[in-house]
C-alpha cells in the first residue's frame, strides 16, 4: 500500500506547504545568504537547515521530516567536483539517488523529495529552486501519510574512493540528481 493518499483535489484554501531544505554550509547555504543580501524574494514556506556537507545528509532526516508532517524536502549541496571535502557530494549523489527510488517505491510522489546542486554564487538558482519546489509541492497538496514511512538502512559507502565513484555509472543518474 502506498504511504501517501493523493488528495490534490481537496486542498484546503488556507493551506501552505511546509518544506525543509537541508543546505550544505559551504555552497548552497551561502547561496541562500546571498539571495537574502540581494533582496531576492522567495516563498517563506521553506525552512533552511544547515548541514556541513551533502555527504553528511542522512536519509533518516528526510524520513523523520516527512513522518512529522513536512510536505516536501529539499537537499542541496555543492556541484559535483566542488565539494569542500572533495568526495562528499559524490557519496551524497549515489545515496540520494537510491533513497529517492526507495521513497518512490513506497509511493511518495517524486516532487516531494528533490536534490539540487547550488553553489555559493548561485543565489538566483537557489531562489528558483525554492520557488519550483514550493510550486511542485503545492500542486501535490498536503502530505497525507497512510502510515509512517519505514526507516531504511542504506549500506555504508565503501572506504575506497575509486570504488565509490565507480559504484554507479554516471549515465544512470536521473536528471534531478545530476542537475
Ligand atoms: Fe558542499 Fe560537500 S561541502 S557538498
Amino acid at each position: 500500500m502506498s504511504v501517501v493518499e493523493n488528495n490534490a483535489n481537496m486542498i484546503p484554501e488556507d493551506w501552505e506547504p511546509k518544506i525543509i531544505a537541508f543546505c550544505c554550509h559551504w555552497c548552497t547555504y551561502t547561496g541562500a545568504d546571498l539571495a537574502g543580501l540581494n533582496r531576492m524574494n522567495y516563498p517563506a514556506n521553506v525552512r533552511v537547515l544547515r548541514i556541513p556537507c551533502s555527504g553528511r545528509m542522512n536519509p533518516q532526516y528526510v524520513i523523520e521530516a516527512l513522518n512529522k508532517g513536512c510536505d516536501g524536502v529539499l537537499v542541496c549541496g555543492c556541484h559535483p567536483g566542488d565539494c569542500h571535502y572533495v568526495t562528499g557530494n559524490y557519496y551524497a549523489r549515489r545515496r540520494m539517488m537510491i533513497f529517492k527510488r526507495l521513497l518512490e517505491y513506497e509511493g511518495l510522489e517524486p516532487g516531494r523529495f528533490q536534490v539540487k546542486w547550488i553553489s555559493g554564487a548561485e543565489a538566483g538558482k537557489f531562489r528558483d529552486t525554492v520557488m519550483k519546489a514550493v510550486e511542485d509541492v503545492r500542486a501535490l497538496g498536503p502530505i497525507n501519510l497512510t502510515r509512517e514511512i519505514p526507516y531504511f538502512e542504506l549500506p555504508a559507502m565503501p572506504d575506497d574512493d575509486e570504488e565509490a565513484f565507480n559504484a554507479v555509472p554516471e549515465e544512470v543518474f536521473p536528471e534531478e540528481v545530476n542537475a
